[in-house]
């Protein structure tokens, strides 16, 4: 017993020396390259990028407007430029920024930022993100935007009170407990961020859960319009008939035999987790595959022929299912399988499946592209049916893939269809989507 606080005070000492060192070399450069290198990944594990860099901007100089329920907010530029970006903040000021959602003039962060889950992130990842942004990042002088809120609610004094309500506390330095399965809590939870989207938001626009204390962790969310799915072992919109192997695969490659990603995720793919190694992606995967499902003793969807023999026959004339045939069997197959990683499946699909249908109609009305990755370089793309199809033609074609092949979810609605079409961004309607949706 007495050995063992000797050596932890030994082992205290030491990181307390080499903290002392590490701070030295902030102020007088050269910096330690494999601390910047870590920062760099970490940095790509937490998606800084996607965020803090606008359309056709410098990486991490800010600008991109984010939407919240009261106005536009802007990302901030964070490149070590002393004028407009963090090149003044000091390794505190970062933390207090990162993980406890305070600016340096200690205004309070819009929780866009999401700062609740890098609350999670341990102290001595902060010192390498830190040593990355101060070293590893150009400095760009790009000045930052104020926020696009009327006053009285651009008042910051509020955030504050939300930050002492739903903000968590923020982690300390532990034993490290280095088993796949707490890596990838700890990836998930923190800087991966995975709940900012997946997780439903409450009254006050904070995730219901920020740990698997609750069944709402990750049990699904709507973001930017599309639901970002649930992601418990729940086997019908859930990752329950998922292996660790898919998700590692849907992960890296943006695609598997179930799935392939779009809107948000594919971004997600693109800038983060393709560029995770494989035992971080494990490790997700197997943190993943630990959570219950919401809904207990639910049954996996079983496939059935009977749709695929009822459209080779001609027997079913139905209005859904001719407007299958004509518009989407050409890629996802009268036997609703597809083709595996080009064109996914539509039978046992959680996108087709889920109770919340807007995905499902935004990606018929958008059409979608695969994200690029290293792994999976082709990106075969969805085309836009929003010019060719009336509300009507969209509910019946998705009512049908929603009750074919043993599908089992509810109907859709012309003015379910309507309401997505009315939020779709203006480039989108109105542009000449041609075949396929190309930029
Ligand atoms: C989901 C979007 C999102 C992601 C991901 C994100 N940020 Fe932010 N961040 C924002 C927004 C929006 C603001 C500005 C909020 C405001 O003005 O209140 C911000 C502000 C900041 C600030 C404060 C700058 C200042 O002016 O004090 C820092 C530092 C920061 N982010 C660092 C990071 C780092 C490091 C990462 C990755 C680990 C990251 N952010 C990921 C959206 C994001
Ligand atoms: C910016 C928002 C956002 C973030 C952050 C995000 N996702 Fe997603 N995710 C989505 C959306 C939207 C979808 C639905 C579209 C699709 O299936 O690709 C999705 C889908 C998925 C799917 C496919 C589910 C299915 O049944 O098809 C998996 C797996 C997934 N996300 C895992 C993750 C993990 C793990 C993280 C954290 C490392 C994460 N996501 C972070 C938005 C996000
Ligand atoms: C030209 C081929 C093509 C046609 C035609 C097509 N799709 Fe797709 N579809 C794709 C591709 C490719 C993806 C993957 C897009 C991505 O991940 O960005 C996709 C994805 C989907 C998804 C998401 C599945 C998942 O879980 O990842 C659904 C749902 C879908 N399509 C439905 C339809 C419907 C309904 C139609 C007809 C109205 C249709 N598609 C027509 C190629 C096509």
């Amino acid at each position: 017993m007495i050995k063992k606080h000797f050596i932890a005070a030994v082992a205290a000492v030491m990181s307390l020396s080499a903290f002392a060192t590490s701070t030295a070399w902030a102020q007088n450069a050269p910096a330690d390259q494999q601390l910047v290198k870590r920062g760099e990944y970490l940095a790509k594990a937490g998606d800084c990028v996607a965020c803090h860099t606008a359309k056709g901007g410098k990486d991490f100089a800010g600008g991109l407007p984010i939407a919240t329920p009261i106005g536009m907010v802007y990302s901030s530029n964070i490149t070590p430029d002393k004028d407009n970006g963090i090149g003044n903040y000091s390794e505190d000021d970062f933390d207090k920024a990162l993980r406890h959602g305070i600016r340096k003039d200690g205004a309070s962060l819009y929780p866009a930022m999401p700062y609740p889950s890098y609350a999670k992130v341990k102290p001595a990842d902060v010192k390498a993100l830190y040593a990355y942004f101060m070293n590893g990042v150009k400095a760009e002088p790009t000045p930052n935007k104020g926020v696009d809120i009327v006053w009285p609610l651009s008042m910051r004094w509020p955030l504050s009170i939300w930050r002492k309500v739903f903000a968590p506390n923020v982690a300390v330095d532990g034993a490290d407990d280095n088993s796949a399965l707490i890596r990838g809590q700890y990836l998930v939870e923190g800087l991966g961020h995975c709940g900012a989207c997946h997780t439903p938001r409450g009254v006050g626009m904070q995730e219901k859960a920020l740990t698997d204390d609750s069944t709402q962790f990750l049990s699904g969310g709507v973001i930017d319009g599309f639901l970002a799915n649930n992601l418990r072992g729940d086997a019908r919109d859930g990752l329950g008939s998922w292996s660790e192997g898919d998700i590692v695969a849907f992960l890296k490659t943006g695609r598997n035999s179930h799935s392939a990603a779009f809107g948000g995720m594919a971004d997600v793919v693109a800038n983060s987790t393709q560029h995770m190694t494989d035992e971080d992606l494990s490790a997700i995967a197997k943190y993943l595959k630990s959570l219950k499902p919401v809904k207990d003793g639910v049954a996996p969807l079983a496939y059935d022929d009977k749709t695929h023999q009822a459209l080779r026959k001609g027997s079913d004339q139905s209005p859904g299912a001719m407007g299958f045939l004509n518009n989407c069997a050409a890629c996802h197959r009268s036997s609703g399988k597809g083709w595996t990683e080009t064109f996914p499946q539509l039978s046992q699909s959680a996108t087709v499946n889920a109770d919340n249908p807007v995905s499902l109609i935004k990606i018929v009305l958008e059409g979608a592209e695969m994200p690029w990755t290293q792994k999976g370089p082709t990106q075969f793309a969805m085309p836009a049916f929003h010019d060719r199809l009336t509300d009507q033609e969209v509910a019946e074609i998705v009512t049908f893939i929603r009750s074919s092949w043993g599908n089992n979810a509810g109907a859709v609605s012309a003015s379910d269809v309507a309401k997505v079409r009315k939020e779709l961004p203006k480039k989108t309607v109105g542009a000449d989507s041609g075949t396929v949706a190309k930029k």
